[in-house]
Parts: C-alpha cells; sequence; structure tokens
C-alpha cells in the first residue's frame, strides 16, 4: 500500500502540477534532481574558467565587457541551482566537496580547450546554444524550484547565444584569417557540443525514470536532433560550415540527418580523460582554497553579530 503521500505525488506529477520542497516525495526522485541540479550547478561554475581566460585578452573594451557580464551570469546560474539543490536538504558545500572530491560530475563541453578569439563565439552560438535547448524544457520541469531557477537562466542564455553569434558573424564577414579563426572553431566546437546532450537514448541510465518523473521532457536525442535542425539555417546565415559531410535534409523524417558525436570520447571526457579535465580541477580547487578566508570572514562575522543579538 503506498504511504498516503505517494498518490498525491503522482497526481501532481500527473496534472503537470510542480512538486514542491515541503511536498511528499520518493526519496529516489529528490536522489536524482540533487544529482542533476548539483551538477548543472557545477557545470555553470567550471564553465566560467574558459571563457575567462579570454576576459583579459578580448580584442576590444565592448567585447571584454560583455564576455565579463557573461562570466558573471554565469557564476549567478550556478548560485541559483545550488540554492535550488538546497531545498532539497543538502548544503551547497557538501556539494561543492563532491565536486572537488571528484564524486559528482560537471559538463564535458568544459573540458575543451579556448585556443582563440573565435572559440568565445562558437561557445556563446553553439554551448550555450544547446544549453538552451536543453534548458528551455527544464523551465516545465515538474519540480519547482528547478523550473522557476531555469526561467532566469533561460532569459540571460538566449543573451549568451546571440553575442556568441554575433562575433561569429563579425569574423566570418571580416579579413580570410578572420573567417578561417571562426571555420577553425566551429570545426572543433561542433561534435563536443553534439555530445553535451548526452549518451544515446539507448545508454541514458536516467532517461527511462526522469521522463516518467516529469524531470526531463525530452530523451537526449530528441534534443541533440532539435539542435541540429536549430543550426543549419544559423550556419548558413554566418557563411559558416557545419563539419559534417553527412549532414542532409531528409524530406520523409521532417529533420537533418547528420553524423552522431563520438560518444566513446564523451565516455572518456567525462571519466576525467579529456584535453582539459585535471587543469579545470586544479584550479577549481586552488580558487576554492585561495576563498577559504573569505568563507571563515564572513562566518565569524555572521556569529559575531548573531552573538550581539543575543546580548
Ligand atoms: N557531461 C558530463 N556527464 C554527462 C553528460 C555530459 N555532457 N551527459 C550525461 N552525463 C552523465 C549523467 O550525469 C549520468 O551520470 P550520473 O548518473 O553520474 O549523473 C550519465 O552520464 C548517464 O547520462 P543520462 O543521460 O542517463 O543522465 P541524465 O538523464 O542526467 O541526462 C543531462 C544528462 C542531459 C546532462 C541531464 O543531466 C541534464 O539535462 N542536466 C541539466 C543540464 C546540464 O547539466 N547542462 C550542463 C551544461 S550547463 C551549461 O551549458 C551552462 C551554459 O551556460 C553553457
Amino acid at each position: 500500500e503506498a504511504p498516503s503521500g505517494a498518490l498525491h505525488f503522482d497526481d501532481l506529477v500527473a496534472a503537470e502540477q510542480k512538486i514542491e520542497p515541503r511536498d511528499w516525495m520518493p526519496d529516489a526522485y529528490r536522489k536524482t534532481l540533487i544529482r542533476q541540479i548539483a551538477q548543472h550547478a557545477h557545470s555553470e561554475i567550471i564553465g566560467m574558467q574558459p571563457e575567462g581566460n579570454w576576459i583579459s585578452r578580448a580584442p576590444t573594451l565592448k567585447r571584454k565587457a560583455i564576455l565579463l557580464a557573461k562570466v558573471q551570469d554565469e557564476a549567478g546560474h550556478g548560485l541559483y541551482l545550488y540554492a535550488a539543490a538546497e531545498t532539497l536538504g543538502v548544503s551547497r558545500e557538501e556539494l561543492v566537496n563532491l565536486l572537488l572530491e571528484g564524486r559528482q560530475k560537471y559538463s564535458s563541453i568544459f573540458n575543451y580547450p579556448t585556443l582563440t578569439w573565435a572559440d568565445i563565439g562558437a561557445i556563446g552560438w553553439l554551448v550555450d546554444g544547446a544549453a538552451i535547448v536543453n534548458q528551455v524544457p527544464l523551465c516545465r520541469c515538474s519540480y519547482g524550484p528547478y523550473a522557476r531557477a531555469m526561467i532566469r537562466v533561460c532569459k540571460e542564455e538566449s543573451f549568451h547565444q546571440r553575442q556568441g553569434y554575433e562575433i561569429l558573424y563579425t569574423l566570418s564577414h571580416g579579413t580570410p584569417e578572420q573567417k578561417a579563426m571562426a571555420q577553425d572553431a566551429v570545426d572543433r566546437w561542433w561534435y563536443p557540443s553534439l555530445a553535451m546532450f548526452g549518451p544515446p537514448d539507448g545508454d541514458s541510465t536516467h532517461s527511462e525514470q526522469s521522463m516518467a518523473w516529469k524531470i526531463k521532457r525530452f530523451s537526449n536525442d530528441d534534443l541533440r536532433q532539435k539542435f541540429v535542425d536549430m543550426c543549419v539555417p544559423q550556419a548558413e546565415i554566418l557563411d559558416l560550415r557545419i563539419p559534417d559531410p553527412d549532414l542532409r535534409w531528409n524530406k520523409e523524417r521532417g529533420v537533418h540527418d547528420y553524423t552522431q558525436p563520438d560518444y566513446a570520447e564523451l565516455m572518456r571526457v567525462i571519466k576525467g580523460d579529456g584535453p582539459c579535465n585535471r587543469q579545470r580541477m586544479e584550479h577549481r580547487r586552488s580558487a576554492h582554497e585561495d576563498g577559504a578566508w573569505v568563507r571563515e570572514a564572513a562566518a565569524a562575522y555572521a556569529q559575531k553579530k548573531a552573538d550581539a543579538k543575543k546580548k
């Protein structure tokens, strides 16, 4: 006999209602949300590194200001998401330690290097574009705090995508060297961006249950397909080539046929064997240590204020 809360939970999910922090929920629902939201937050924080490298190298003051704003936005996205995860009964400190100890993941995409300024454009257009395709359905996730965090994240993400697209448009309509730099960046970021959506549906361990609980609204492959179909006309306007000779419109299916990313590479990168995994984690660990004094000072100040109140 399911506990009374279970019936209410199933009814709420079936009726497209939101599950709120105080509602009864299956332990496994709570567990998978903590997993996904925490890893989403970790991705935002680690994702600040590849772009942060170019803040001091931006070609103009305007580009520097835009990139600075974007990297700050990513920190804010991490904050919203850690706060959403905390409503499920974990502390941000616990989650940060799980990341630092390598016991929780962050997105594979941030383990690739940003070799030229054009990479900042390719990240905006492709990585933030993929993030939007993945995050818009999450605005309808059954867990209230996560869905609401996503609404603001998506609004900021569309600015991120536009500024990247505009960088690539400027470069591809600039000198031949600039166009070649833009094409090289698209060549390097296209397949890792496809892999961002996760393993193919047949290898996805969580999809079936996550879709039953209306956490995940579309499968990894469905979102990947949506992303490819969105990018093709955009690449045409950019006058840049998508590096896939087998990419073509399939009239019968009403979508583009395309070459799958290398999933063995995705698994290697997820396991820590990507081009930049070590430096990303070293940087995160040393930033965490360097910031310890700020956390201690803030805690001491809060304690002093609390003690003063008691007098
Ligand atoms: N990178 C790292 N790990 C990945 C991954 C990727 N690209 N794709 C899948 N995985 C992991 C999953 O986390 C899971 O491992 P776990 O059990 O240890 O968590 C395993 O591979 C199996 O994958 P599943 O498809 O079964 O897992 P999910 O159902 O969780 O689907 C997901 C994966 C689509 C990434 C889903 O977790 C999700 O939608 N997460 C929220 C969005 C997110 O985290 N995006 C990351 C990028 S953040 C970003 O883009 C910010 C923007 O500003 C650039």
